[in-house]
């Protein structure tokens, strides 16, 4: 085969894999959140060289797969521990990816600080009160402290200098309008940017935060 006919053949596999999630999201007028294979995608266009990853929220631990395969070490923490549980069997196989059961908001400080000595660092912020869509129940967390943002923000600050360059990719940007939940609004994290010196962008519904110290 040659390599027109491989790419063609490679783009209509992509197609039909994804085919279901773009669909959903035509019918949503492709209104945010975005389908889990975009959030990927902008997860790894936002990895750094020689990075580790920590992901807040590991849930069924489909993005630690990707977040294993892009990086040197990878830390997943999750509060709900059946799905901790069933992420520890599933991902039994990948060596680099380290899972830890807990409140991110007691865990993150650590693990960031369990990292120093890679030479750059991207965190996802992703650990919140959700919908579990396959037991169709609630996931660890209560409406009033849906999402530990503010507390994880905090935690991440203390060994900022730590690394070259530090990357966090916070989800669900839209939910920040501080009339859900316990969400603040997005100019919480405006500030939080600036205050730590951070360039900031959003792509999709993730809000981006880059700090190069060199
Ligand atoms: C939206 S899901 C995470 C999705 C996952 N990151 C992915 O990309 O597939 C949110 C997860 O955060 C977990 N969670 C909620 N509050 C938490 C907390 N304070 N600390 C750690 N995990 C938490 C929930 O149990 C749930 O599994």
């Amino acid at each position: 085969m040659n390599k027109l006919k491989i790419n063609t053949f490679k783009n209509i596999l992509w197609l039909l894999k994804n085919q279901k999630q773009i669909k959903n999201w035509r019918k949503r007028n492709f209104t945010p959140p975005s389908p889990e294979f975009i959030k990927h995608m902008i997860i790894q266009n936002n990895n750094l060289e020689n990075s580790a990853w920590i992901e807040t929220g590991t849930y069924y631990g489909e993005t630690t797969k990707i977040l294993s395969k892009i990086s040197k070490k990878t830390i997943s923490i999750e509060a709900d521990k059946s799905l901790y549980d069933l992420a520890k069997k599933k991902l039994v196989h990948l060596k680099n990816v380290e899972l830890v059961f807990g409140k991110s908001e007691d865990i993150l400080e650590n693990s960031v600080q369990k990292l120093i000595g890679y030479k750059n660092i991207c965190i996802y912020l992703d650990a919140h009160l959700c919908h579990d869509h396959i037991k169709n129940i609630k996931t660890f967390g209560e409406e009033k402290n849906a999402t530990p943002i503010k507390k994880e923000l905090y935690s991440i600050e203390v060994h900022l200098k730590k690394f070259n360059k530090v990357n966090i990719l916070i989800d669900d940007i839209r939910l920040f309008n501080d009339q859900f939940q316990n969400y603040p609004k997005k100019n919480y994290l405006v500030d939080w940017c600036m205050k730590n010196e951070f360039e900031w962008d959003i792509e999709q519904d993730i809000f981006i935060c880059k700090k190069y110290n060199n």
